[in-house]
């Protein structure tokens, strides 16, 4: 952990986690926590300064999430940004109202008035603007430091209390110098000197897990993920073969991914690599399954019950780790900020298996981060820019019955689709891509020979955060150059499709 941290306090913005990124690649460690957490909570912690994120209440909802005004008074610099900017003002007493014309978008600012905020920034310069109430007066000992067209106070800060506040988003990119004004409240105003860096995470990571698993046993569950790849290379550069990786290949992964992942991890890095090879297993189990979430329910079930009874074996006092990072652990600051969501990553143990504590190696890592960390272990660059491949593998793209069979086709087409969108470059725009093993066949005709074979579709998506995503467009030449090798190159495929139904209301998998 680094020794300058910076709180973000979670009032339900949507961009709450993107401002701990960008406070991070600014080299400051920034820690996330809602809204309810109490005072005395926040006032031991040390934090060199506490930035309120934005949310979609207006401060005078019953409902809006406030805070005690006895932050303001700690004495540790804050920034406000946007609900944040508008709740230090109804904190103190100052005015909120209501825009005549909400601002929306990228807008204009102008600098009035010198500010630490701002240095060298022009003074004119555009910002990305999202509300509806504005700060229609500032609180005493406050001065307004810029304006746009239509928002009297774009910007306020009390100097000697070290309280700033911006009604635009520094966080987003649309933001021309957010990067700048976040960089100067954290290194101009909060004093910071920067000590969160990757290489220091890795040394001092080390050195923790060293002393902490002293010369006991560690038992991790890779996935071939990038989040549980970079965990354990990170343990075995502390323990090397204390560590017991244990690899669960249900045969339903790409093609030659279950070797890669062996071949890496045994040749790369010191530890022992245990792998459970149960495709016979499962495709026993999926035997006449044709229902999309009792295949899920049987995947997920079997593999835990495989899983669970490699580490029970495995398990000889030690410790447990896993791949957790942060956005896993992150509450809430809408609303029920009790609830901790539940991931994949942190699936609970049986209770009959028992470690002496659990190790989380990247829980303060977020997924940029956790790359960063990860090229820097050594681990191949196709690993840790690895796309997201859902947990039930190939299961969730063969429709109908899995056989043997239709695993073959399917991940000689995916890697096929794969080769070529890597040839073209079209990869670096994609968020991810795959092939699909529809259960239909059509008829065709290859040489002089009627065919009755296998339709592949190819699906291919861009979002964010894939809670929405769009089908990509692909150019034409490069989808007949797909076409081509997949009805050339792999037996069985007789047709093509391309899916081009974004999400909603197409989920990305097709079960
Ligand atoms: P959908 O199909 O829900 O997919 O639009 C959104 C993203 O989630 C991935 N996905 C899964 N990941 N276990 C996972 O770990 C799953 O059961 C699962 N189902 C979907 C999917 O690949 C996409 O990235």
């Amino acid at each position: 952990m680094a020794n300058e941290k910076i709180l973000v306090l979670d009032f339900g913005g949507q961009y709450n986690q993107l401002i701990a990124r960008r406070v991070r690649d600014l080299s400051v460690y920034a820690e996330i926590k809602a809204y309810n957490t109490p005072l005395s909570e926040i006032s031991s912690q040390g934090y060199k300064g506490i930035i309120f994120t934005g949310g979609p209440n207006s401060v005078y909802d019953e409902s809006s999430p406030h805070y005690t005004s006895e932050i303001l008074s700690l004495g540790i610099p804050i920034l406000g940004i946007c609900y944040g900017s508008q709740l230090i003002s109804y904190m103190l007493d100052g005015e909120v109202s209501a825009c005549e014309k909400s601002e929306y978008g990228k807008i204009n600012i102008r600098l009035v008035k010198e500010s630490k905020l701002f240095k060298d920034i022009p003074d004119q310069s555009v910002v990305w603007m999202s509300h509806t109430d504005y700060i229609s007066k500032v609180p005493n000992g406050f001065s307004v430091t810029a304006v746009s067209d239509d928002c009297p106070c774009a910007a306020m800060e009390n100097e000697q209390k070290k309280i700033y506040a911006v009604q635009f988003h520094p966080e987003v990119t649309h933001s021309e110098y957010g990067k700048n004004i976040l960089k100067n409240f954290l290194y101009n105003v909060c004093g910071c000197s920067g000590d969160w860096v990757m290489d220091d995470f890795i040394d001092r990571t080390v050195s923790q897990l060293k002393e902490k698993i002293g010369g006991q046993k560690v038992v991790l569950g890779l996935s071939g993920g990038v989040d549980s790849s970079v965990a354990a290379a990170l343990l075995s550069r502390a323990v090397g073969k204390q560590l017991t990786c244990v690899f669960v290949d249900q045969g339903l992964m790409r093609k030659d991914e279950g070797d890669f992942v062996e071949k890496t991890f045994t040749s790369l890095f010191d530890m022992r690599f245990v792998r459970v090879n149960c495709a016979d297993e499962f495709i026993e189990k999926l035997k006449g399954v044709t229902d999309p979430e009792q295949k899920r329910t049987i995947i997920g079930t079997e593999f835990y019950n495989v899983f669970w009874n490699k580490i029970r074996e495995e398990a000889d006092g030690g410790f447990f780790a896993q791949g957790t990072i942060y956005p896993d652990r992150i509450e809430s600051g809408k609303g029920d900020a009790a609830t901790i969501k539940t991931h994949h990553n942190q699936v609970k143990m049986p209770d009959d298996i028992k470690f002496e504590g659990i190790i989380e190696p990247l829980g303060d890592l977020f997924k940029d981060e956790v790359r960063k960390v990860g090229e820097k272990l050594g681990i191949p660059h196709e690993l840790v820019w690895r796309q997201p491949f859902p947990g039930p593998g190939l299961g969730v793209r063969i429709l109908g019955e899995i056989t043997k069979e239709k695993i073959k086709i399917l991940q000689e087409a995916d890697a096929v689709f794969r080769d070529e969108m890597k040839n073209s470059g079209e990869e670096e725009h994609l968020s991810q891509f795959f092939a699909v093993l529809p259960d239909v066949r059509t008829v065709g005709v290859m040489g002089d020979h009627r065919t009755y074979d296998h339709l592949i579709a190819i699906r291919a998506v861009t979002t964010d955060d894939f809670m929405t995503a769009d089908w990509a467009r692909i150019p034409y030449d490069v989808l007949a150059r797909v076409s081509n090798r997949l009805t050339n190159e792999v037996e069985h495929v007789n047709r093509v499709v391309y899916d081009i139904t974004s999400k909603p209301p197409g989920t990305v998998e097709w079960e």
